[in-house]
């Protein structure tokens, strides 16, 4: 409904921050191909941290979750300035696809990955490590990934098509 599209220009996170024109379609289209490949980076880099932690490597399994967090808020960032500006433009969502749902998925997972990397500044002040101490890090871990897994699947399912069909739109 009209309503709608208005309350997601009210947000005023409608029009690129800072930038005068939005991008082109064919840069849209690009990168696309380069978010969707960094969700599968990314779940990668994760995996990576994960298998550290396992094997008691606390330096690498830290130096690799600042990576990813890094790279999280990196391409959080193109999506929130360049790409759910246009979304939002489209008008009215469906149900669950919101842009404002995005915006707060991407607050969640931004904060949730500064808790978890203090979990693991505890977890290395501490020595030695129990097992259980393990266990509840990985257990705080499979929470987010859960958290990052819906949001996979609502910007695959909704924002990238959506997306697509504007950029095939002439
Ligand atoms: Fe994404
Ligand atoms: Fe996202």
């Amino acid at each position: 409904m009209g309503e709608d599209s208005a309350s997601h220009r009210k947000s005023g996170e409608v029009l690129p921050s800072g930038l005068g024109k939005p991008p082109s379609k064919e840069r849209v289209r690009g990168r696309i191909g380069v978010l969707l490949a960094q969700h599968e980076e990314l779940d990668e880099l994760f995996l990576l941290h994960q298998e550290a932690l396992l094997d008691r490597d606390l330096n690498r399994a830290r130096e690799l979750l600042q990576q990813y967090r890094v790279l999280v808020a990196t391409h959080i960032e193109e999506e929130r300035s360049e790409l759910l500006p246009i979304y939002a433009s489209f008008g009215e969502a469906p149900r669950g696809a919101d842009v404002e749902l995005f915006h707060s998925e991407h607050e969640k997972i931004l904060a949730r990955l500064v808790q978890l990397e203090h979990s693991m500044e505890r977890l290395a002040a501490r020595s030695p490590q129990s097992t259980r101490d393990l266990i509840a890090i990985f257990d705080g871990e499979s929470s987010f990934k859960h958290l990052m897994e819906h949001h996979d699947l609502r910007e695959r399912r909704f924002f990238f098509p959506a997306l697509e069909s504007w950029c095939a739109d002439s």
